[in-house]
């Protein structure tokens, strides 16, 4: 197993007497659930949580209920000890790092589904994918009981359904967003672009690039399918081999919109065997 130099737990009852011996003494939990992997925009909400509590709990699992068989789970980085020395570097107190037996003991039957912010954009291209993350992050709160928990707006869909999770199943919890962290070039910071080439790379950073001239177009009057389908050219014309959407919905509901008050451009676009999402608001 891999050496923490953070303190590191590694099963719910130790996680339960950390954070319960915490807020006996009257602090402030704040949990950041992370795949580890982690880059800048991990560290920013390590950062955001400290701001706002007194103590913060990072978890780290490479939850495979998010990922389809074809997907890449088994080549996902794993680096326990530089993510630890990079947690406690931001701030952090504790490491969650459970074994897969211990979110998934022999027999787990439940899911966590949550319906309309699910369904469309990465629920039409990942169907597997939303029921994985609401499921472990169910968990995962649950386990932790933290006062708040910290999501980066870069998988703004999927911060959509833990917020709907969280309210609906009544978990005592603040779900806090936090701005994508970019790359000088205004490429959403991800621990997938790891496996961008050279190349690919040099693509990668026109995305967010597409996406502000898609808000500009709006902003002008451009018609919504029309902005949304002239960005989707430039990507290809850019070098992205599949997009496989640019859409702009309501912020909350991500239902389509017919104007841009409280819109958001959000896409989805392929390079080689990286696939990239980003979004913004509009
Ligand atoms: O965004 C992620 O890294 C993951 O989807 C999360 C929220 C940690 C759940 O596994």
């Amino acid at each position: 197993m891999a050496q923490s130099i953070l303190p590191a737990v590694r099963d719910v009852t130790a996680l339960r007497d950390a954070v319960r011996a915490w807020r006996k003494a009257g602090l402030r939990v704040g949990l950041v659930p992370t795949m580890g992997a982690l880059h800048e925009g991990h560290l920013s909400l390590v950062r955001a949580a400290k701001e706002r509590c007194d103590r913060v709990v990072a978890s780290l699992f490479v939850n495979p209920r998010q990922f389809a068989p074809h997907e890449d789970f088994e080549r996902y980085p794993r680096d326990e000890g530089g993510d630890s020395q990079m947690l406690a570097g931001a701030g952090c107190d504790l490491l969650f790092a459970p074994e897969r037996g211990v979110m998934y003991p022999e027999g787990f039957a439940t899911s966590v589904i949550v319906a309309d912010v699910s369904v469309p954009l990465e629920g039409d291209f990942r169907p597997h994918f939303f029921g994985g993350v609401a499921t472990v992050v169910t968990k995962l709160l649950l386990q932790c009981l933290p006062d708040v928990a910290l999501f980066g707006e870069k998988d703004y869909q999927q911060l959509l359904v833990i917020k709907k999770l969280a309210r609906d199943l009544d978990i005592p919890v603040e779900i806090l967003g936090c701005p994508t962290v970019r790359e000088h070039d205004g490429l959403a910071m991800s621990s997938r672009n790891a496996y961008l080439s050279e190349d690919e790379r040099r693509i990668a950073g026109r995305l967010n690039l597409i996406l502000h001239d898609a808000i500009k177009a709006v902003r002008h009057g451009a018609p919504i399918a029309d902005a949304e389908a002239e960005a989707s050219r430039h990507l290809t014309a850019a070098g992205f081999t599949v997009v496989d959407y640019v859409a702009i919905r309501h912020a909350e509901t991500l239902a389509p919109v017919s104007d841009a008050s409280s819109a958001r451009i959000l896409a989805a676009a392929w390079l080689g065997k990286t696939r990239l999402i980003d979004n913004m608001a509009v």
